[in-house]
């Protein structure tokens, strides 16, 4: 395993609509898998996407399994792969929330987000995964997959006066808190 330098906004990279996997199980993909996990726990990260990491295919990982600090109130979401991820919107329901990007370093916005999805793929070795989740658990999933379409979320941004540097922001927090 090794920790892999995490892309930034305005590599081209990170705009690339990533391709579909389609071998589960092989050494590649798990090699690549346990780099990405040692680089999300390296970074401090609630969620990472392969092609934050140079990494041109469709896959995510999230979750610790534990409460994390910044949002005490958020239910732990199970450690996840997801991979060939599809998301459903349930209801018109939005929730308005604070997010960072391990690909923004130091920035924080409010992004409009739905409050409930239905989220489907594969982990893998090619079980299907099937759930529902919703608030954090689905503003989370909502912001890995986007990075599988090119998208950062600076870009769902609607209103630009709740953007700005975390050390202003939320002075608190401890500088590396990117997710
Ligand atoms: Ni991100």
């Amino acid at each position: 395993m090794a920790v892999r330098q995490i892309l930034k906004m305005g590599d081209e990279r990170l705009l690339r609509k990533a391709q579909a996997i389609t071998a589960f199980n092989t050494p590649e993909l798990l090699s690549g898998i346990a780099d990405m996990k040692e680089t999300m726990l390296a970074a401090n990260g609630a969620g990472l996407a392969a092609p934050q990491i140079g990494w041109d295919v469709q896959l995510v990982i999230f979750g610790t399994g534990q409460i994390i600090p910044r949002y005490p109130d958020a239910e732990p979401i199970p450690p996840t792969v997801l991979i060939n991820p599809s998301i459903t919107v349930l209801g018109d329901e939005l929730q308005h929330d604070w997010e960072g990007c391990l690909s923004v370093p130091g920035l924080r916005a409010v992004v409009p987000r739905a409050m409930k999805i239905r989220y489907t793929g594969f982990d893998e070795k090619g079980n299907a995964i099937d759930r529902v989740a919703d608030g954090f658990h689905a503003k989370v999933v909502q912001h890995e997959c986007d990075h599988l379409i090119g998208i950062l979320y600076p870009m769902r941004v609607t209103d630009f006066s709740k953007f700005g540097y975390n050390s202003v922001l939320f002075p608190n927090l401890a500088p590396e808190s990117d997710d």
